[in-house]
């Protein structure tokens, strides 16, 4: 069923090329094909209307379906010669031989590079029961007992924080609402305590309010009790557990979209928030690492509302001051960014700052010992706003986000740290953008949330 879906993508693609185009390869997508990919829905309205549709339309398709993968060459070859014939005739039908020459020229790069892919079946993901509320830019937990606490987000109401809570049981693989927060908030943190509390901090209330009100989470009273307030208001934060039982929390947006600098440590023993040192830029919607050497990294963000950020530092707990790291080889927000086993760090994805290359293939790793960054191969689709969480066997998996023409997406794909590749590995059930990945404590990964925007979507485990 996976091959013909797969001819099927691939004939739409071709309908615009040449059949010289066809030559399936195996070839790795470099970020300036990809580029070029891009720059080509702008060429194709240099083309008569009806082929010009036909590539935006086919461009975007690819962006949003496209995956590499690792079929066989026999049977790559046998579908590139049946679909040659097919084409050919559609062409033929369709379009002058001197029209297609035209395009051709412009598009061959592009579209040889991408109609090696499809995609094969994989069943990786299941539904489990939905959450008594759908959210999207909520936080997940996995609690000391197992259990998976979720807490706000937003839905009907675009950034308008919910107050709703509820818990994943894995014994039963249900959903139980608990008691409400004390207020709304999405785009907030929750920050597992070492003495099994959850910390809450922050988050939107409205589309315009952020807020500095923090609470936490007693999971044997299943309640929620405030405690002190930041000192400023944020959302799109990051909040890191110290070694010391501290919370650091950096950054995020603040009143008026102002993109922070400013830290503070929460003492949960006093429930006191503490402005520390800046850190060196300003950023929200960036992420924090926990390093093995138990320093924070940040990497990227948006430094205001649109300049994504190649910049990333360091926090070190010890000297409580920022340092700047090395500079990742590409500006990304909206990125992921997972601890591997190895204590490298890999982002992957994001948003970047280039026009024609939004959605960001690229990953790098980050290598706490040197400071440095190196590219490594890309994900099979950019992605942004997608998710990650690193498996038990130490894998990396990658799902969803908003990819090529900003369509949401239901893919997912793994890296192997041992062969240094991505795989692809089935899709969701649903499409889904800043959705969470939890992993349980049976292995299990919970995929909760995200922009899907079907109330029926349920929960998944993969
Ligand atoms: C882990 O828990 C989930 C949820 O109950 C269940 O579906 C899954 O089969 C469990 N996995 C293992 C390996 O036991
Ligand atoms: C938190 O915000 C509230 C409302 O804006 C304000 O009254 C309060 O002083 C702030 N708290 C701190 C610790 O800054
Ligand atoms: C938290 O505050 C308590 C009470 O003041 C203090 O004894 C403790 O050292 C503080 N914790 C840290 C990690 O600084
Ligand atoms: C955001 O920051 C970038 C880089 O500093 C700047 O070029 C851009 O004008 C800023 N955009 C807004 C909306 O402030
Ligand atoms: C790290 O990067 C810097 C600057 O590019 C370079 O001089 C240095 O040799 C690199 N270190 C390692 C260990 O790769
Ligand atoms: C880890 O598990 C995932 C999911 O089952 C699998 O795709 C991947 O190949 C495994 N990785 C290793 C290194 O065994
Ligand atoms: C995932 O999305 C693709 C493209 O929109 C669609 O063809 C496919 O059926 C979806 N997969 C599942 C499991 O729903």
């Amino acid at each position: 069923m996976w091959i013909i879906v797969g001819i099927v993508a691939i004939v739409t693609v071709a309908v615009v090329v040449i059949p010289t185009t066809l030559i399936l390869t195996k070839k790795k997508i470099t970020t300036t094909e990809i580029k070029s990919a891009t720059m080509s829905t702008a060429t194709s309205t240099t083309i008569p209307t009806t082929i010009s549709t036909k590539t935006s339309t086919t461009i975007s398709t690819r962006t949003s379906t496209a995956i590499s993968t690792k079929t066989s060459t026999a049977t790559s070859k046998a579908t590139s010669t049946a679909i040659s014939t097919i084409i050919s005739t559609i062409i033929s039908t369709k379009t002058s031989t001197a029209t297609l020459t035209a395009i051709s020229t412009k598009t061959l790069t592009t579209i040889s590079t991408t109609t090696s892919v499809h995609r094969p079946f994989y069943k990786n993901w299941f539904r489990t029961s939905s959450m008594k509320d759908p959210r999207i830019a909520h936080t997940a937990t996995v609690l000391k007992n197992g259990k998976v606490l979720v807490a706000g987000g937003y839905f009907d109401a675009i950034n308008y924080g919910i107050s709703s809570a509820e818990l994943y049981d894995l014994s039963t693989a249900t959903w139980t609402r608990i008691r409400s927060m004390n207020h709304g908030r999405c785009r907030h943190s929750a920050t597992l305590l070492p003495d099994g509390k959850v910390l809450v901090a922050g988050g939107l209330t409205n589309q315009d309010t952020p807020t500095n009100t923090t609470e936490w989470y007693d999971p044997p009273h299943e309640i929620w009790i405030k405690t002190g307030s930041m000192n400023i208001e944020r959302h799109q934060h990051t909040a890191s557990i110290l070694q010391d039982g501290m919370v650091l929390v950096a950054g995020g947006f603040t009143t008026n979209r102002i993109a922070l600098n400013s830290a503070e440590l929460y003492n949960s023993s006093t429930g006191k928030w503490t402005l520390i040192d800046n850190m060196k830029v300003a950023r929200r919607f960036h992420h924090a690492s926990t390093l093995e050497n138990r320093k924070i990294l940040v990497t990227g963000g948006f430094s205001n509302t649109t300049h994504a950020l190649d910049a990333a530092e360091l926090y070190d707990p010890l000297t409580k001051s920022w340092t700047i790291t090395g500079t990742m080889h590409y500006a990304r927000a909206g990125h992921t960014a997972s601890v591997l086993a190895n204590g490298k760090v890999l982002v992957t994805g994001g948003q970047s700052n280039d026009p024609h290359n939004k959605v960001l293939r690229s990953a790098e790793l980050y290598d706490s010992k040197t400071g440095n960054w190196t590219i490594i191969e890309p994900l099979n689709i950019g992605r942004t706003t997608h998710a990650a969480s690193v498996l038990n066997n130490g894998s990396v998996l990658v799902s969803g986000g908003t990819v090529g023409t900003f369509k949401d997406d239901n893919s997912s794909e793994v890296y192997d740290p041992l062969t240094e590749k991505w795989y692809i590995s089935g899709d969701m059930n649903c499409v889904r953008g800043q959705h969470l990945l939890s992993v349980l404590s049976n292995g299990t990964v919970l995929v909760t949330g995200g922009k899907a925007r079907i109330r029926t979507c349920p929960a998944e485990l993969y």
